[in-house]
């Protein structure tokens, strides 16, 4: 196969995550003969310092003539003045909804040997494979947000938060059809006995599920309290489905259960063949692959940060994107045979053991692959 795929590495580890996906990708290409075409573009502050804008026109451009996107981070201190006009997040933002990636799919699992350095005692851990759905281009995120003088002298802030029937029924179809390959069950997380979106959500999802998907079991829940079972009793959830800013807040709890924010790679999907390159004969489905974790300014440039969620980004980038599910469970095999072998970055060790470089972790996992 051929394959184009556009790099955003971003900004703080950014870089050098991507550059470890990017070296597992090329040994894939290698190693089954695909050629996997890797163009670089700006997105987020490195794109402000180079040219002004967090989403520089060619940057759009380059991500809408490939087949998928491997993004690695943006922001960091240098940028985050809040009266500034410019943002690196309205690059990563602005690109989800440029490219219709309406839904972010979270996976977290946990390697066996990484349930030690979760803060959850391990027997809360056992079994624990859950894969949450989050809504990414609605909600308060996108709605209307501005300010306005008040009379006193102060001001006042506001960020409307709406959503479509439309928009809830899609997210819900993809959640849906996912929990059909897992284990039928999904739970919709609102906040119905506050907010209006929440009560329509409810209601869309409710008749969604009983008109198309009677074989799922459904289940409402309240995101307070979804926030403490995620914690209490994890191993139950299988899907959940979310609007856009819950999602965003749980996944970072979620992501505590597998030990490191530094292992959770994220997919952001747009419509089935939404998105084809005009040269295609047949439609692929675009999507957008990003580690969860930010760009961690803190830790950048020292060759420390952990690659795992970066590479099994790619590997949901064959899986969801090219249809390459083989050599998607190949990378996800070579990451589980490093972490066997104790290939780890600091933010997953054990206390006392051997901490590896990113580029250590790259190159084992490199090593690891088989085709
Ligand atoms: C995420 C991030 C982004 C979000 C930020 C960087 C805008 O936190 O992908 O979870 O809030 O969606
Ligand atoms: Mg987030």
């Amino acid at each position: 196969m051929h394959a184009v795929i556009t790099a955003l590495p971003g900004d703080g580890i950014g870089p050098e995550v991507v550059a470890e996906g990017l070296r597992v990708l090329h040994r894939v290409g290698e190693q089954w003969g695909h050629r996997f075409e890797v163009r670089e573009a700006l997105l987020g502050g490195c794109a402000i310092d180079a040219t002004g804008t967090a989403l520089p026109e060619a940057t759009l451009q380059a991500c809408r003539d490939s087949d998928a996107v491997l993004l690695g981070a943006v922001g960091g201190p240098k940028w985050d003045d809040p009266a500034a006009s410019v943002r690196p997040e309205q690059g990563l933002l602005g690109l989800r909804k440029a490219l219709g990636l309406f839904a972010n799919l979270r996976p977290v699992t946990l390697h066996p040997r990484l349930i030690a350095a979760s803060p959850l005692r391990p027997e809360r851990l056992q079994g624990v494979d859950l894969l949450v759905v989050r809504e990414l281009t609605g909600g308060i995120y996108f709605g209307e947000k501005g300010r306005d003088a008040t009379p006193d002298g102060g001001e006042s802030a506001y960020d409307e938060c709406v959503y479509t029937t439309a928009e809830i029924e899609r997210i819900v179809r993809v959640a849906a059809q996912l929990a059909r390959s897992r284990r039928r069950k999904l739970t919709s997380v609102d906040k119905a006995n506050v907010l209006e979106t929440s009560r329509l959500w409810r209601s869309v999802t409710a008749r969604l599920m009983r008109e198309e998907y009677p074989d799922v079991q459904l289940e409402h829940m309240l995101v307070d309290a979804c926030a403490m079972h995620l914690i209490r009793r994890p191993a139950d959830f299988d899907v959940i489905v979310t609007e856009n800013m819950f999602g965003d807040i749980l996944t970072d709890e979620a992501a505590m259960l597998a030990g490191s924010l530094g292992m959770l790679p994220s997919a952001s999907l747009c419509a089935a063949a939404g998105h084809h390159r005009t040269s295609d004969v047949q439609p692929r489905r675009m999507g957008l692959y990003e580690p969860i974790h930010g760009s961690a300014p803190d830790i950048a440039g020292k060759g420390i940060a952990n690659p795992l969620a970066t590479i099994l980004s790619v590997a949901l980038l064959l899986r969801h994107s090219l249809g390459l599910d083989v050599e998607a469970r190949a990378i996800e095999a070579a990451v589980a045979r490093a972490l066997d072998d104790g290939i780890v970055t600091g933010d997953i060790a054990a206390p006392g053991e051997r901490v590896c470089t990113t580029t250590e972790v790259g190159a084992a996992v490199v090593e690891r692959l088989v085709a």
